[in-house]
């Protein structure tokens, strides 16, 4: 390796829970108030009971009421009830402890100890901007950057679609993102799955910004084992397979993969910052082929192998948070390029808060 090829090194703080946040990782994490972030598949969200679910520290109930998806501070105005014990009657939210009801506003419309009395003016909750979209609840603490990020295969016919696991991971969601983009990683996480170790090079590959994405495309070898390889009926043990990433910025991932026959596999992933050092991801599972649902189980057995494979290495990834003084941990041309970019453009994202 020559000199110009790392940059600088400062020691990475290895340490645990007496790693302090400096400024920067808290403005960035601050930052992402203003953005949106999915909390639960649509599916899970019915029309009677309301949901709790965290969001960047911050308790918060989602609930189907008039038609729309409403999100508020999970906390009564009365004596701060968890309103995520309560239920949906006519369109409105009750409180399970005295019954004050809410409508999609936020504003109380009833007290049912002293229906005779008019309602307190205050008596509105603190409510969020929510919206439903490719199969997610999407909720906003603040005002949002960019739009809800797209996912269009959601309701489309000539893909079978399938809800992936949720799953929570002891890392900040940028560190889980990051992890998803990184191609150095398939050959050694993930040998004979998504890489091998006889081409652990990382290519030349271009990373550009297109509007609110951070683009790239790259083409990896890949190991034909497994059901879901064996569909595609290709007798190369190993081949080629073209990954096209879209990342909305901040936290969201479309990667669509061409196989050599054309077939195509796409995983629509999003990553929720429940607090500073703890994530919880959503994702889909996509395929033009194989269409027969008998092959779903390997399709979602395929992404927990990778997972299980990715987690306890991401877990212990110190500090938890990105350290966003760049030089305080190494970059290596082009195998590190997305990371690169994806930091510069945070970073960016961050500035003001
Ligand atoms: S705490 Fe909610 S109605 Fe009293
Ligand atoms: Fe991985």
């Amino acid at each position: 390796m020559t000199a110009d090829e790392t940059q600088t090194l400062n020691d990475i703080q290895h340490t645990t829970s007496t790693y302090i946040t400096p400024a920067t990782e808290s403005a960035l994490y601050h930052s992402l108030r203003d953005h949106w972030h999915p909390v639960m598949y649509a599916r899970d969200l019915g029309d009677d009971r309301p949901a709790g679910v965290t969001l960047l520290d911050e308790p918060v109930v989602v609930a189907r009421l008039g038609g729309k998806v409403a999100a508020f501070r999970d906390l009564c105005v009365h004596r701060g009830a968890a309103l995520s014990l309560g239920w949906i009657e006519n369109d409105r939210l009750r409180c399970a402890y005295h019954g004050w009801t809410y409508e999609n506003s936020g504003r109380c419309v009833e007290v049912p100890a002293r229906p005779d009395l008019p309602i307190p003016p205050g008596a509105c909750l603190n409510s969020y901007k929510a919206v439903e979209s490719g199969g997610l609840i999407w909720v906003c603490l603040g005002n949002p950057t960019f739009d809800v990020p797209r996912f269009s295969e959601f309701n489309d016919p000539n893909y079978r679609v399938m809800h992936g696991e949720s799953y929570e991971w002891n890392t900040s969601a940028i560190r889980r993102i990051e992890n998803f983009v990184d191609m150095a990683h398939f050959a050694w996480v993930h040998p004979n799955v998504l890489g091998s170790r006889d081409h652990p090079e990382v290519t030349d590959h271009e990373v550009w910004r297109d509007g609110r994405y951070l683009r790239f495309a790259h083409t990896v070898k890949e190991p034909s084992n497994g059901e879901i390889k064996e569909q595609l009926g290709i007798a190369d043990p190993i081949f080629d397979v073209l990954n096209e990433y879209h990342l909305s910025m901040p936290l969201a991932i479309h990667v669509r993969r061409t196989f050599p026959t054309g077939d195509h596999y796409v995983l629509f992933m999003a990553s929720s910052p429940i607090s500073q050092k703890r994530s919880k991801t959503f994702y889909f599972i996509v395929r033009d082929y194989a269409p027969d649902e008998r092959f779903d189980q390997s399709f979602q057995d395929f992404e927990s192998l990778v997972l299980s494979q990715d987690k306890p290495i991401v877990e212990s990834l110190r500090p938890e948070e990105i350290p966003m003084d760049l030089t305080k941990e190494m970059y290596i041309r082009t195998a590190d390029a997305i990371t690169v970019e994806y930091r510069r453009w945070l970073l960016e994202l961050s500035k003001g808060y």
